[in-house]
């Protein structure tokens, strides 16, 4: 007698493109896992609904913009688990693209899952001729930075995240020798907004603006972006200081938005490090008495040292430093 038992069919094992519509609660799951607290802004925005996914039918989730960031890229599945996984990103910049939410369940680490994936990442990457792939880590981890430099990535750079609320900031002296005088600081005209855009292109690595790059009229202003800016809910204010060629060396901004921290930065041209970053400091410090009490956050790069002082001076406080890293796609095969 024979008897014939059913087969099950196999189930996939190993790496596989993302399925938007079945893989997004595994993977969602899994980057809580991963990730907890510490995942972004979109992510927590998804996974405060992680609960009732399972019952969500694909297309709801395809509608929401924040899924639609996971649509691209690689998951790892055992036996029909998702236990891994890697997304891309497109960006406005042809042949740019990112790479985000890069985990691996703890159950399986140090297999190889994460660099398969990131491999697989690049090949696609590769085949859509694209130029560059950019990531960013936390600085102090260093499974993932070994993974990173392992695959050629290299370091562009570390921006510290600073933080601090209106009512605690302290002011500054604008000058060094306590004379209470610092170089003269104006509006940026608008006429300047090239002058700007170049001189913030010379004081930080362009790829260090995450996700975007800075846009070349970043610093342009007139009447429909005012009136955008009016129904936005936002107000950008930047001032300069400038050398005796009436050139800008030294800018300082402040974006403020509804519901969002007031983000300041400082741009300083090379030939003056050092020289100017107390006063813009100063002034923005200035400017914000004015405006409306919120959290104040400045990113910057964290091998500053003139700025750290500043910054703890002034009663920021580091909140996390991430490294940028690249891969350049054509230095490899
Ligand atoms: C980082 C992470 C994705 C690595 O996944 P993984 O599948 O274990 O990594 P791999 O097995 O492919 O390791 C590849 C290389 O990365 C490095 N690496 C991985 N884990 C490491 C660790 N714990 N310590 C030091 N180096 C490590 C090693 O160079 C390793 O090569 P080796 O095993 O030949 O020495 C995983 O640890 C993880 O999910 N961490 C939490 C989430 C996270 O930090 N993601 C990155 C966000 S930017």
């Amino acid at each position: 007698m024979v008897i014939t038992v059913p087969t099950q069919a196999r189930r996939h094992s190993g790496p596989r493109p993302i399925n938007l519509n079945k893989d997004i609660p595994q993977v969602l799951r899994l980057l809580e896992l991963v990730f907890g607290a510490s995942v972004d802004v979109d992510g927590r925005q998804l996974l405060t609904g992680s609960a009732s996914l399972g019952q969500q039918p694909a297309f709801i989730w395809r509608l929401n913009p924040a899924a639609s960031r996971l649509a691209l890229g690689y998951v790892w599945e055992i036996d029909g688990r998702i236990i891994g996984n890697a997304t891309v990103l497109t960006t406005e910049t042809a042949g740019r693209y990112l790479v985000v939410n890069v985990a691996v369940h703890p159950d399986y680490r140090r297999q190889g899952i994460a660099r398969r994936l990131m491999q697989l990442i690049a090949d696609l990457v590769r085949s859509q001729n694209g130029r560059e792939i950019l990531l960013q880590v936390v600085k102090e981890n260093v499974a993932a930075r070994n993974l990173y430099r392992s695959l050629d990535y290299t370091i562009i750079g570390n921006m510290t995240a600073w933080y601090t609320a209106s009512s605690r900031l302290r002011s500054i002296e604008p000058a060094n020798n306590g004379s209470g005088s610092g170089p003269h600081i104006r509006e940026l005209r608008p006429q300047e907004w090239r002058a700007a855009y170049r001189l913030d292109q010379a004081s930080l690595h362009p790829d260090l603006n995450w996700p975007k790059m800075l846009p070349s009229d970043a610093y342009r202003t007139g009447f429909w972006r005012a009136l955008a800016n009016f129904f936005n809910g936002r107000k950008i204010e930047t001032w300069v200081t400038t050398n005796t060629n009436n050139q800008l060396v030294g800018l300082g901004s402040i974006l403020s938005e509804w519901g969002r921290s007031h983000q300041a930065i400082i741009r300083i041209h090379p030939v003056w490090y050092g020289q100017l970053e107390r006063p813009l400091l100063a002034k923005l410090i200035r400017r914000l008495y004015y405006l409306p009490r919120r959290n104040v956050r400045i990113d910057h790069p964290d091998n500053d040292e003139v700025m750290n002082k500043l910054l703890a001076e002034a009663n920021f406080q580091p909140r996390r430093t991430l490294t940028h890293m690249r891969l350049d796609i054509n230095k490899t095969s």
